[in-house]
């Protein structure tokens, strides 16, 4: 199972950037934990990091052929992107919004989310760890546990 975790505007500056709202953590050491992680539940994870829209409209579009899932934090475009919204649909890549910080308890224009509705599901508030409980409700529902065994065609 292979899974994208795309990050956008900003996000590179983790670490450093209000950390009274988003915390210490780089966004290397969130990929470090994440890779930890990964290797536990046995999936591979590719990491994509861009401030540019359309850098990730095209890395979700590419996703539909190479990916089983996605873990997205649009940061910014999260209030703002169509585009995103419908590259998210257009690819039909099960994808799992993710926020370090809670949008719904800050500034009301970031209580909107135009990607959400596209996702299967939205984490949030939790730091770093967002993106642990993202990867782990993405791969339980990629894969759920006890699923019963395809059941087969009776012969003839
Ligand atoms: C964010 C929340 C967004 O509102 C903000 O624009 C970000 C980061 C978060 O992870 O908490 O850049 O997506």
């Amino acid at each position: 199972m292979r899974i994208l975790v795309l990050n956008g505007p900003n996000l590179q500056l983790l670490g450093r950037r209000e950390p009274n709202v988003y915390g210490r953590a780089t966004l290397e050491d969130i990929r470090r934990m994440l890779e930890a992680r990964a290797r536990e539940l046995g999936v591979s994870l590719a990491f994509v990091q861009s401030n540019c829209e359309g850098e990730l409209v095209t890395a979700i579009g590419a996703s539909a052929d190479r990916y089983d899932g996605l873990i997205l934090n649009p940061a910014a475009y999260t209030h703002t992107s169509v585009a995103l919204h419908d590259a998210i649909r257009a690819a039909g890549v099960p994808c799992v919004e993710v926020h370090l910080s809670n949008p719904a308890a800050r500034e009301p224009f970031r209580h909107r989310s135009l990607t959400a509705a596209a996702c299967i599901g939205t984490v949030a508030g939790f730091g770093p760890d967002s993106y642990r409980l993202a990867l782990d409700g993405l791969v339980a529902r990629l894969r759920p546990a006890g699923r019963p065994a395809r059941r087969r065609r009776p012969r003839g």
